[in-house]
């Protein structure tokens, strides 16, 4: 595991660069050009299954070692996820959203086609360094990934993408030149992105203390057992928070805002 949090953090960039090139793209329209970047990430975002191996408490011993601590908990009825998110002491350090599926939820053929990617997994791959941006441990086929694809979105995306950050965030609080997460999309709409609209481009406000916006994922080659085929990636958020009654800035997350950005990788 790694030692030092921002270490595990340009790991999980470079790994999400990769399959994620509007990412730099972004920073240069977004960020201040004059000098020191002011582009800080507020969160990252980590899928699994609810399975023994690869549980979100598996995961989440990669940021506890490195001083995180649990602190909200989510539920996803409709599309079978629980989540929990992490901060650190330094509050300077991005947060760690990380979801896992139910999968005892999911149609039998759902579970056996997930079982049988977890299956593949050493029991200790978990525990490598560099677990959290490691990718897929399995081989699956495309007729397979088509399959979760009718039940799960998010099972499907797993089966093609693994274990990487599914999304950097850009703190839309600390950047100098943009004020408001309206002015962010509206940067990034004039650019040619499109952005996740289900429920609307902005999810939350300051009624919940919490904006969130984010784009649709860019699509690269995934490989499957028998074909590779060009699908949804991974995708950028923004997020703008504002102060509790106590005057303190919100650092959770808001369930139903959140339950709308997992459709940003949405491939119908
Ligand atoms: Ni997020």
């Amino acid at each position: 595991m790694h030692t030092n949090v921002d270490a595990l953090f340009s790991g999980l960039w470079q790994d999400y660069v990769k399959i994620t090139p509007s990412a730099d793209k972004i920073h240069d329209l977004l960020g201040d050009k004059s000098g020191q970047s002011d582009i800080v990430n507020d969160h990252i975002a980590l899928r699994t299954f609810n399975l023994p191996k690869v549980g979100i408490d598996k995961l989440a011993q990669h940021l506890l070692n490195l001083g995180y601590e649990a602190k909200g908990d989510y539920d996803f009825e409709a599309k079978k996820l629980s989540a929990k998110h992490f901060e650190h002491s330094d509050l300077t350090k991005p947060k760690v959203f990380i979801s896992e599926l139910r999968v005892e939820e999911m149609p039998e053929k759902v579970q056996n086609i997930i079982h049988k990617m977890i299956d593949q997994m050493p029991e200790d791959a978990v525990n490598q360094t560099d677990f959290l941006y490691s990718g897929t441990h399995w081989q699956v086929s495309s007729q397979d990934y088509k399959t979760l694809l009718e039940h799960s979105e998010y099972a499907a995306w797993m089966s093609a993408w693994g274990y990487r950050a599914n999304h950097f965030t850009v703190s839309v609080n600390h950047l100098k030149n943009v004020k408001s997460l309206e002015e962010v999309n509206q940067i990034l709409k004039n650019a040619g992105y499109k952005l996740n609209t289900s429920g609307g481009e902005i999810k939350g406000g300051k009624d919940v203390c919490l904006a969130q916006s984010s784009t649709m994922a860019d699509h690269a080659v995934a490989k499957f057992s028998d074909t590779e085929l060009t699908i949804p990636s991974c995708f950028y958020e923004f997020a703008e928070r504002f102060n509790l009654p106590s005057g303190e800035l919100y650092q959770g997350f808001v369930a139903a805002s959140a339950d709308k950005i997992f459709e940003s990788t949405n491939a119908k």
